[in-house]
């Protein structure tokens, strides 16, 4: 039997990924690569929708290449690659649009967000047929499941609209694809804020973990958690947000679960706690940093694992590309 197709994507929007892209994402992609053939894809092009100036952009690029290596995507096992580097992304990505109508797209609340908050002047067209590029990202490798954070589940949604429109017009194409999205642990909320999301548009950085941030930094930024009332360690999200949040990461990091932790902390203060935490950041992201800043000491290693993957990524997108170009007529 053929493995079942993974796929997922990541925008490089930022020099270093923040602990909530880790644990609410990029984290299930790593143990999926036993027993499932797995495409990454680091959506560059979306990233393309907050103008950018382009040694920054290129920065982030490579950076976002480098974490996702460091944290554990092995190109022996995955398809890592630019999306900018396979073109027939935007070649689907245009059938999609022709597909997906204005008010659904309308509809998308990330759009719906993001363009409230920029202003109709301001929001560019991209922004609008974000989905649509995404959907093909999607469809392009015939993907199976497509692990991803909460948030996306509306573009997943779309996706599978389109999908399904596609094939019952002009016949079988596009494998169905679903959403894979973790029950528990997934959501990350800010260290400062322990009732928002975990986002690099928080407020103040205080609240928010960058993996590439010295060690220092972000055990500063732990240790300095907002905390609840009352002193025990247990796990109560309405009661006790903060340390909920931290029993959370440090479940997720250690993969102890949240309530032997709550057994291991019992009688013990929220001091001791937190430092723990700090121990398990650290045993987790310190080696991951340095990997990270090894591999980008060696660009053309890393510009030719990325090349490799783009190379194998474009023989699969270009399979359903033709098919999907010939079941809708269009003269090969
Ligand atoms: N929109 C996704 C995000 O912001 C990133 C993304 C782009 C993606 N293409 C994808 C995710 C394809 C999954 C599959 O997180």
């Amino acid at each position: 039997m053929t493995p079942q197709r993974v796929l997922s994507g990541i925008q490089s929007t930022s020099e270093s990924l923040h602990l909530g892209n880790y644990l609410g994402a990029v984290r299930q992609w790593i143990p999926l690569q036993d027993g499932y053939e797995t495409f990454y894809c680091i959506a560059d092009l979306h990233t393309l929708t907050v103008e950018t100036k382009p040694d920054v952009l290129r920065r982030r690029i490579l950076g976002t290449a480098a974490q996702l290596l460091a944290l554990g995507v092995d190109p022996d096992r995955s398809t890592l690659f630019l999306q900018s580097g396979v073109a027939q992304h935007n070649q689907l990505g245009w059938i999609m649009e022709c597909l997906a109508g204005f008010g659904e797209a309308s509809r998308m609340t990330q759009f719906k967000d993001k363009s409230a908050k920029s202003g109709n002047d301001r929001t560019v067209v991209g922004l609008f047929t974000y989905p649509m590029l995404q959907a093909a990202d999607i469809l392009l490798y015939q993907a199976d499941l497509v692990p991803v954070g909460e948030d996306q589940r509306q573009h997943i949604e779309i996706t599978r609209d389109l999908a399904t429109r596609f094939n019952s017009r002009y016949g079988k194409t596009f494998n169905l694809p679903e959403a894979f999205i973790l029950k528990t642990g997934g959501k990350i909320f800010d260290l400062q804020d322990p009732t928002s999301k975990m986002s690099k548009s928080a407020e103040s950085a205080n609240g928010v973990i960058e993996i590439m941030d010295s060690p220092d930094v972000n055990v500063k930024k732990i240790k300095s958690a907002t905390t609840d009332n009352g002193r025990e360690i247990c796990f109560d999200e309405k009661e006790k947000p903060g340390i909920s949040n931290l029993l959370t990461i440090h479940a997720a990091l250690t993969g102890l679960s949240v309530s032997q932790i709550e057994k291991d902390f019992e009688g013990k203060g929220y001091g001791d706690f937190k430092t723990a935490v700090a121990d398990a950041y650290l045993a987790f992201f310190g080696p991951v940093r340095e990997k990270t800043i090894s591999l980008l000491k060696d660009e053309s290693t890393l510009l030719q694992i990325l090349r490799t993957g783009a190379a194998k990524a474009q023989v699969e997108a270009e399979k359903t590309l033709e098919s999907a170009y010939s079941q809708l007529g269009l003269v090969r």
